[in-house]
């Protein structure tokens, strides 16, 4: 049988570079050689393509970049293949399917997914629309709400209204939302720009402050939740893997408690849930999938009221965290599914999403 070509996609402009060069390694180091070849496309924090060729050990240290030679893709459906172009040579690498392991901006917010669509080339992630309105926590929450969706109660302001109403903006998220409460750019991850906001002075802080990320900002009332995350996988029919639970190592779990607390923060694998509770929490986190549309994989991150009960719906993640130690395999793996056989299944599910679109009158 003949190999499939794949384009595994690592680096990228986001706040998230690091997570995704160990995230791709990971996947670059245990995937199946003998059923794939693995074309190596790294991204530059300044967004410059390139094929990398060398060892995977230099992935994760950044070194792979001394050996990589820059390339690039076209938006045109009659050349699915990366190109390189040295001492005047044209070189085209052919790829079947893309696996972009980039998390955050410009990889899981559906700009990167509009290439592919363009290029009409199967891909592993959520389609456009649903990568983007993932990544826009308001839109998200707006859906999940109108489907009748648990979400914490929340409110929205733009960077424009800041200087001129910023009084009027905080006695109204006091009266309405109180203290304390979580202020966040709308689209970012990885916790950047956001605050647990306790009084009023910290809430303006925390609104300038995330409005150096986005120009729309999302404050939402305090939870005083567990926070559980459930994997979902799958197209038309999605399926939902145990949940997990994660001990913040911090007061919430901010950019440090993620990536810079030595592993401080706990995940436990399942989460201690009451059976009643596992299966109310993998039927919202279907429920949600399917109302943002989400194809392929997402993580869905749930803050559970440690007072009423309530699974809040807090994010869908499209590509999360994918190391052999990341929350969103470990799920599957506790559920049954390798992490070899996960990166499988998401490839097959990524053809067929593409065969079933090319079955469509779309043009
Ligand atoms: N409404 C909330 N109530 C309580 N804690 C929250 C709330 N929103 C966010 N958090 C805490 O902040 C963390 C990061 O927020 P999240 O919305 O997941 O942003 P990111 O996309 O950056 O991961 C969460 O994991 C949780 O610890
Ligand atoms: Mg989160």
């Amino acid at each position: 049988m003949e190999k499939i070509r794949i384009g595994i996609i690592f680096g990228g402009q986001s706040a998230e570079h690091e997570v995704s060069l160990m995230s791709a390694s990971s996947i670059i180091k245990i995937i199946d050689k003998s059923k794939f070849d693995v074309l190596k496309i790294g991204i530059t924090k300044d967004g410059r393509w390139h094929l990398y060729f060398g060892d995977v050990e230099n992935i994760e240290n950044g070194q792979w970049i001394n050996q990589a030679v820059p390339a690039f893709i076209v938006p045109d459906p009659s050349r699915k293949y990366m190109i390189t172009l040295q001492n005047g040579i044209e070189t085209r690498y052919p790829v079947d399917v893309f696996f972009p392991v980039l998390h955050g901006p410009r990889g899981e917010d559906g700009t990167l997914q509009g290439i592919f669509e363009l290029m009409n080339i199967p891909y592993v992630s959520c389609g456009v629309t649903s990568s983007a309105l993932c990544m826009d926590k308001v839109y998200t929450k707006k859906i999940l709400k109108n489907e009748g969706l648990p979400v914490a109660d929340f409110k929205v302001y733009f960077k424009k209204d800041l200087l001129l109403e910023i009084n009027a903006i905080v006695r109204e998220i006091e009266e309405s939302l109180g203290f304390p409460c979580f202020v966040k750019p709308a689209n970012l991850g990885s916790s950047i720009g956001i605050t647990k906001a306790h009084n009023k002075e910290e809430l303006k802080d925390a609104l300038f402050l995330a409005s150096e990320y986005d120009t729309k900002i999302i404050v939402e009332k305090f939870i005083p939740a567990r926070e559980i995350e459930v994997s979902v996988l799958g197209n038309e029919n999605p399926i939902a893997s145990l949940p997990g639970e994660i001990i913040p190592s911090n007061e919430f779990y901010d950019y440090t408690a993620k990536y810079f607390d030595g592993g401080k923060s706990k995940l436990l694998i399942p989460a201690p849930l009451a059976k009643e509770e596992t299966e109310k929490v993998k039927d919202l986190a279907v429920k949600a999938f399917k109302a943002l549309d989400c194809s392929g994989m997402a993580r869905v991150d749930f803050l559970l009221s440690k007072v009423t009960g309530i699974f809040y719906i807090n994010e869908l993640n499209t590509i999360p965290g994918f190391t052999k130690i990341s929350m969103y395999p470990k799920l599957w793996e506790a559920s049954g599914l390798s992490y070899k056989d996960l990166i499988e299944k998401l490839i097959e599910l990524a053809f067929e999403k593409y065969r079933e679109k090319q079955a469509l009158k779309l043009y």
